[in-house]
């Protein structure tokens, strides 16, 4: 009956917002932070004293390029490098340049959800790397995945940089890795970034900077609210919260309503009321340990070939393959 007055919810975001609001405890999807203006804020994040994951991974793959790349280039004429969640390509370009340097014949796909940043990228490796036959996806992980050629013939290596994992809680990443596995074959590579358990002030204060960024990156899911579906979220009415718990390992943003309001999402007609000090829960970002890992790769039907770490002992990289 409703639904015969009410607009369609006729894109994934509609449905997203409609359910995460009128849920209880309300959530939205952090995959919704990048848009346009969620890029540019990701990328001011990745330049912050506080956030040491990029420096740390940046300084993994620059120290060890060498040893990386052979094992991508091994034991085949030419392969597929394809990069899920590919953002600026910042640590990437430094395989890119080595794997020019060695002269492997190979092709660049990387995919991403956000249509900007991977408009932004193409343009800048074109210009960079003007030789690398590079071919963008649009879309989810999985989705986009399933629709790049994974040619039997061709050897594949796909990067999952970032701890990007880290936004899926053990079991949706188990899960997730699974799913990997099933489209790889036997010569094919993983080459996994993983976030691990440290000082838990550390790991707070990435995702709590003194000079608000991750604040306003949190924030932004409102904004794009605003602006995608006629929302009338009054952000200085929220408060951005981060906890991490150093049990788990889970690292989780909050925005927190400051204040009794009523917030009107036209696009989807949806009237959303908070309460004082309610919460939409908005990220995840995990963090783990040695036995974590093994237990994930072992879940996920996964064998290390070899692992590579920072001097701080702060993150991991991983080159798996199938067991
Ligand atoms: C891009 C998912 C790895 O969780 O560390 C940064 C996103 N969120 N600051 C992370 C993020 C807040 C980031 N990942």
């Amino acid at each position: 009956m409703e639904n015969s007055i009410n607009p369609p919810l006729d894109t994934p975001f509609k449905q997203d917002v409609y359910n995460g609001l009128t849920a209880f405890p309300k959530h939205l999807s952090s995959k919704y932070f990048y848009d346009a203006n969620g890029d540019k804020i990701f990328q001011a994040i990745m330049n912050l004293p506080e956030y040491y994951l990029t420096n740390s991974e940046f300084s993994i793959v620059q120290e060890n390029k060498e040893k990386i790349c052979v094992l991508f280039a091994e034991n085949t004429p030419s392969f597929n490098l394809i990069e899920l969640g590919a953002g600026d390509g910042k640590k990437t370009k430094i395989l890119l340049a080595h794997l020019n340097n060695i002269k492997a014949n190979f092709n660049y796909l990387p995919i991403d959800l956000s249509e900007n940043a991977l408009k932004q990228l193409e343009s800048s490796l074109a210009e960079e790397f003007p030789n690398i036959h590079v071919a963008p996806k649009c879309g989810s992980y999985i989705e986009a995945l399933e629709t790049v050629a994974f040619n039997k013939n061709n050897k594949n290596i796909i990067l999952f940089l970032g701890s990007n994992i880290g936004n899926m809680l053990f079991p949706q990443a188990i899960r997730f890795l699974k799913r990997i596995n099933s489209l790889m074959h036997k010569n094919d590579i993983l080459f996994l970034g993983c976030d691990l358990k440290k000082n838990p002030q550390l790991i707070l204060d990435a995702y709590n900077d003194k000079s608000g960024i991750t604040a306003s990156f949190n924030m932004n899911i409102l904004q794009r609210i605003n602006t995608e579906l006629q929302g009338n979220f009054n952000i200085e009415n929220f408060k951005h919260w981060e906890v991490y718990d150093p049990e788990t390992g889970t690292a989780k943003s909050y925005l927190v309503s400051l204040k009794p309001q009523q917030v009107t999402i036209a696009a989807i007609n949806l009237q959303v009321h908070f309460k004082a000090w309610e919460t939409i829960h908005t990220e995840i970002s995990q963090k783990y340990d040695h036995e974590m890992i093994q237990r994930l790769l072992e879940e996920a039907g996964l064998k290390i070939v070899s692992k590579f770490g920072d001097k701080q002992g702060y993150f991991e990289n991983y080159v798996l393959i199938k067991k």
